[in-house]
């Protein structure tokens, strides 16, 4: 079957039917979906003649892509040299204190998960935390909390447009 006809189908045909594409729709999926559906693997595999373990392999790889569904909103601490050195693992011990999370984990209520990722290339604002593509500088363990939770009364998350650097979650 080459043609994407079940419930993916209108989502994948925003692109050419090639291979190169593979990486743009499965990050589409995730933003729509939060995830990667395992359905839409088979459907993508079929509509782009490629194998379901070629995309699986993807999926696995990218950070940004989660074969599990992640939290309304995900932060994203960065562990490169700089933030590690400036507070990120006291930092990681306060977002779990305040939201229950730690790295690679959704809270039970999907409210919330947290990731750590590589450097963002904001090394002078270390240590740097990301929730929704918003960058938080400087932020200090104490503050963590608070600022959480104004994130969390704010609202609806925002779309994510901020592009931070990740190639792959080795
Ligand atoms: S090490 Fe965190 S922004 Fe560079």
């Amino acid at each position: 079957m080459s043609e994407a006809c079940g419930d993916f189908g209108a989502l994948f045909r925003a692109y050419p039917k090639e291979k190169r594409y593979a990486l743009a729709i499965l990050l589409d999926l995730q933003n729509r979906y939060n995830h990667i559906p395992k359905p839409a693997l088979k459907e993508l595999a079929a509509y782009l003649e490629v194998r379901v373990s070629h995309l699986y392999r993807m999926a696995t790889f990218y950070r940004a892509l989660s074969l599990e569904p992640k939290g309304r909103r995900v932060i994203k601490i960065c562990d490169g040299t700089a933030c590690h050195l400036r507070g990120t693992p006291a930092l990681l011990d306060g977002i779990r204190r305040a939201v229950g999370v730690g790295p690679g984990e959704t809270s039970a209520d999907r409210r919330w998960s947290l990731e750590t990722v590589n450097c963002l290339g904001a090394c002078a604002l270390a240590p740097v935390m990301v929730v929704d593509g918003v960058y938080y500088p400087k932020v200090r363990t104490e503050e963590v909390g608070a600022i959480l939770r104004n994130i969390e009364d704010s609202g609806d998350p925002i779309e994510e447009t901020g592009e931070t650097g990740e190639t792959g979650k080795t």
